[in-house]
């Protein structure tokens, strides 16, 4: 809090880390706010916090907890393998594994997914959870623009990728098979006599790929801002993935981004963000918002994913149902939220 007490440079940014940015130096701190009234102002979302039962149907879909029409971040809770594979016709999916582990099927072959995995499964690509153990939770951040895996294993901080394996038996499974195609809110389920899955051998381009949050190395930059590592791009820019895991470096200045929604999902400690430290909270601060953020050079150490979205994120009904209103300093909940309460 000893931020508060001014001056307080303020940076004003255009086109997130991208465009030309601005500062002001202020008396005031303006992250600080007493209330609001009206539904645009920084939240935080207990990914964990969903009714168990709303997935209970092994059919059940994910739900979108924030969302618009270009870009939704939406959680799954799952103990049994879906009766059918599923593919999105209309966006790229980055599957962030929040626990218990599965075995991913698609039509490029298998992947054996655990807690912080980052999985990218491109649209028009069939899948299916099976084997598995505990209860496989995620946040699943669906994109309609393209979403590309940019990191590879080499002298950046990358130190593991993975693809999927083949099929330990790739022929034909008999019997009555079902693919649900998603196509934007819509559904349409394709039936057939054979399983869709299974390919006996791959070859070209590597599309669906998995990394890990742990398998990243921290750079150390001493002192000064670093652009974090990006995860995944988008050449529309639309939507930008980084890693914002601790590192060295100064605390971000208070700022306000001029395009961008800005999301930070915390996946694993035993350091601390500020005053989130629950795996699967997730904070959401909407363009044009002012925050600063915590600190970032934590020598614990914690892992965390930023989320930067052109997209207009609103909070859904579900969502609501998890959301609390923030402050934007340390992104504790709004002491009017917990004065209310
Ligand atoms: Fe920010």
């Amino acid at each position: 809090m000893a931020d508060q007490t001014g001056p307080n440079v303020v940076l004003y940014t255009r086109n997130g880390f991208a465009g030309p940015m601005a500062t002001m130096v202020r008396e005031q701190y303006p992250p600080a706010y007493t209330s609001v009234s009206g539904s645009y102002a920084p939240r935080i979302l207990d990914l964990h916090g969903l009714d168990p039962d709303a997935f209970a149907d092994p059919r059940a879909l994910p739900v979108a907890v924030l969302s618009d029409a270009k870009f939704s971040v939406e959680v799954n809770y799952r103990r049994e393998p879906s009766p059918f594979a599923l593919r999105n016709v209309f966006a790229d999916e980055v599957h962030v594994i929040l626990g218990g582990t599965a075995t991913l099927e698609t039509e490029f072959g298998v992947l054996a997914v655990e807690k912080d995995d980052l999985v990218l499964v491109p649209r028009a690509t069939s899948y299916r959870f099976s084997d598995i153990t505990g209860e496989l939770r995620e946040a699943i951040l669906v994109s309609e623009t393209q979403l590309t895996s940019v990191l590879e294993v080499g002298l950046g901080p990358l130190k593991r990728k993975t693809t999927p394996t083949p099929y330990a038996d790739p022929s034909v499974r008999s019997g009555g098979y079902e693919t649900v195609i998603r196509h934007g809110e819509e559904f349409t389920s394709v039936f057939t006599d054979y399983d869709p899955l299974p390919t006996i051998a791959t070859d070209g381009a590597t599309l669906v790929s998995k990394i890990n949050i742990n398998d990243l190395r921290s750079i150390d930059m001493g002192s000064g801002l670093l652009l974090p590592p990006l995860l995944f791009d988008d050449h529309t820019t639309n939507t930008l993935i980084y890693d914002l895991s601790a590192r060295s470096g100064d605390r971000p200045p208070v700022h306000c981004n001029a395009d961008y929604d800005e999301c930070i999902l915390f996946l694993a400690g035993p350091g601390k963000w500020g005053s989130v430290d629950k795996p699967g909270l997730i904070t959401h601060t909407p363009k044009g918002f002012p925050h600063q953020g915590p600190v970032e050079n934590v020598p614990e150490g914690y892992r965390a994913i930023l989320i930067e979205t052109r997209s207009k994120l609103r909070v859904t009904a579900a969502g609501h149902e998890i959301a609390q209103l923030a402050e934007t300093d340390q992104y504790s909940v709004h002491p009017s939220q917990t004065q209310s309460v």
